[in-house]
């Protein structure tokens, strides 16, 4: 009686071993619920909760420790709006990219390794603490005139542009990790594949980003229309002179 019991739990034991080497996500998804929630909470768990709290308020354990403090995503103010949508709260494009980039600066590491799944279901987990709920930001009507760009110099285009946002650059005081460091970005490209850059950002993707391989269809792909010709030709002869 007994051994048979055994041998009954090593064969099941042998069959769950069999599902996770062949289909981990099949797996998960059967022992894990399908809810949004349940599964945000999970990674939520698993990756945020020691810096961010348990109930979302940025007191984790770990954030004594840290400064600048971990969010806190019941009341703190938000601070990162990568596709220009007001404040006072980001859209899930906006969180996708923090989470999945990190934010350099601070300890909010980059998460590039979860999955597609899991980083939409964290995000709709750490919105859910927001007291008073969520509300979601107007989306950036397409159609709408793009507003144009202030500045004469390289560098206030620079800076008005909001290229700071996204990219480091010790000229204008930028510290953005999102696309690659332009300090010296005249030694790398022609003054030409500069104003490509800027004018068709999808034209030739750039490698290395800081926090990995470059996200294509992040830089904003309006600057032909929020920037005079002009403005371009100044923008790019300007970064094309830092060596
Ligand atoms: C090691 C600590 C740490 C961990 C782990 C961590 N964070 Fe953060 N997070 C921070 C800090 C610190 C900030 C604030 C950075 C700042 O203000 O510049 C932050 C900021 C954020 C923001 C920015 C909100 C905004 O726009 O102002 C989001 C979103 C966020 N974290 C989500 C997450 C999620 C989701 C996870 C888990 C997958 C996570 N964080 C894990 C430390 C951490
Ligand atoms: C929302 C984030 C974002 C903003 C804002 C942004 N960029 Fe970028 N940029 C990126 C990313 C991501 C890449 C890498 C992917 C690619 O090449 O399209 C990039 C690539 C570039 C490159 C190519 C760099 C290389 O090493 O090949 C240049 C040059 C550049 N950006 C200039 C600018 C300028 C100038 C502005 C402002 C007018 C600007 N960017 C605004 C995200 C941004």
């Amino acid at each position: 009686m007994i051994p048979k019991i055994f041998s009954w739990l090593a064969g099941f034991a042998l069959v769950m071993i069999f599902l996770v080497a062949i289909s981990p996500d099949l797996f998960r998804g059967y022992v894990f619920s399908e809810d949004d929630r349940s599964n945000g909470q999970r990674v939520y768990d698993t990756y945020c909760t020691g810096c961010h709290g348990p109930g979302g308020l940025g007191n984790g354990p770990a954030s004594d420790f840290l400064n600048p403090l971990p969010r806190n995503f019941v009341d703190g103010d938000y601070k990162f709006f990568h596709f220009g949508e007001a404040p006072p709260l980001p859209s899930d494009e906006s969180l996708e990219l923090t989470v999945r980039n990190g934010l350099p600066g601070s300890s909010m590491p980059a998460f590039p390794l979860i999955t597609e799944q899991e980083l939409v279901d964290v995000i709709a987990y750490i919105k859910n603490f927001r007291a008073g709920g969520w509300v979601e930001p107007k989306p950036i009507q397409a159609g709408e005139q793009p507003i144009q760009v202030q500045g004469e110099s390289g560098e206030d285009l620079f800076v008005s542009a909001g290229c700071t946002g996204c990219h480091q650059f010790d000229a204008a005081g930028a510290t953005g990790g999102v696309g690659p460091g332009l300090n010296d970005v005249g030694s790398r490209l022609s003054e030409e594949e500069i104003h490509q850059s800027i004018v068709d950002p999808n034209a030739v993707v750039a490698e290395n980003c800081p926090a990995g391989p470059c996200p294509p269809g992040v830089m904003p792909q309006n600057y032909s229309e929020r920037l005079s010709e002009e403005q371009i030709n100044t923008l790019a002869a300007y970064l094309a002179e830092q060596q």
